[in-house]
């Protein structure tokens, strides 16, 4: 479907006395972030039957209890992740949600909201608009889910994507690729609720709207 400018402001930008957040939005996010939770906390358990490195992660923070029932959640999850990602690229996309709320963006004003929000100056006046620091924090989300769904293809069915496994430097490149991807997003995670923690307002207009 082709947006025209005004369905495109009607879904991304609605009026100042609309939703913070328009309800696609907000489904999308909470769907997503069940997604990742069940893809990590199963992620987890698939790598302590075969750990890279030298520990496992406690069994108590896993999902599926085995090997074989972690593999599922973890396939179960990945569609929705991915048909939910998809979608959430394809609406931000269609309607210029994605250039207006996360452009421009540029090093000097990464820099300064970052030195502004660490000496506790940064102002969250408006929930409508994005600092550059969330600005680059989401887009680099989002390229990180691309990481770990392209890598996670190679894992599921190298041969058939051998292409995909060979640009990555192969298969226990790719092993090592998803894994860095996962402790990356894990660390995003644990920033997005320390910040969302901060501003307690963002969380309500996550879940309401406003
Ligand atoms: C678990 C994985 C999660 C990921 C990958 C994630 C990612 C994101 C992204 C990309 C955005 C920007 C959305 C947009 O405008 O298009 C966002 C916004 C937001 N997220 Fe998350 N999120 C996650 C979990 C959570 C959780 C668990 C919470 C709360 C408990 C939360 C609360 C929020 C809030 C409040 C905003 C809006 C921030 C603001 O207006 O300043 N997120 N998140």
């Amino acid at each position: 479907m082709l947006a025209t400018p005004d369905s495109r402001d009607a879904l991304a930008a609605p009026p100042a006395r609309g939703p913070v957040h328009p309800g696609w939005l907000r489904a999308m996010h909470w769907l997503n972030a069940v997604a990742v939770f069940v893809m990590v906390a199963s992620g987890w358990r698939i790598y302590n039957a075969s750990p890279l490195f030298d520990f496992a992660f406690p069994a108590g923070i896993t999902l599926g209890g085995w090997l074989g029932g972690a593999l599922q959640w973890h396939f179960a999850g990945m569609w929705l992740l991915f048909a939910n990602g998809v979608l959430y690229l394809a609406m931000n996309v269609a309607t210029g949600r994605l250039w207006r709320k996360f452009f421009p963006l540029s090093a000097r004003g990464v820099a300064a909201d970052l030195s502004a929000a660490l000496r506790g100056r940064l102002a969250h006046a408006d929930p409508r608009s994005y600092n550059q620091v969330q600005r680059l924090a989401y887009l680099f989300v989002m390229a990180d889910i691309a990481v770990l769904v392209v890598s996670g293809l190679v894992l599921w069915k190298s041969v058939q994507f051998d292409l995909l496994r060979e640009l990555l430097g192969g298969y226990e490149a790719a092993r090592r690729v998803h894994f860095a991807a996962m402790a990356l997003l894990v660390a995003f995670v644990a920033v997005h609720l320390a910040m969302v923690a901060l501003v307690p307002r963002s969380l309500l207009a996550m879940i309401r709207g406003k």
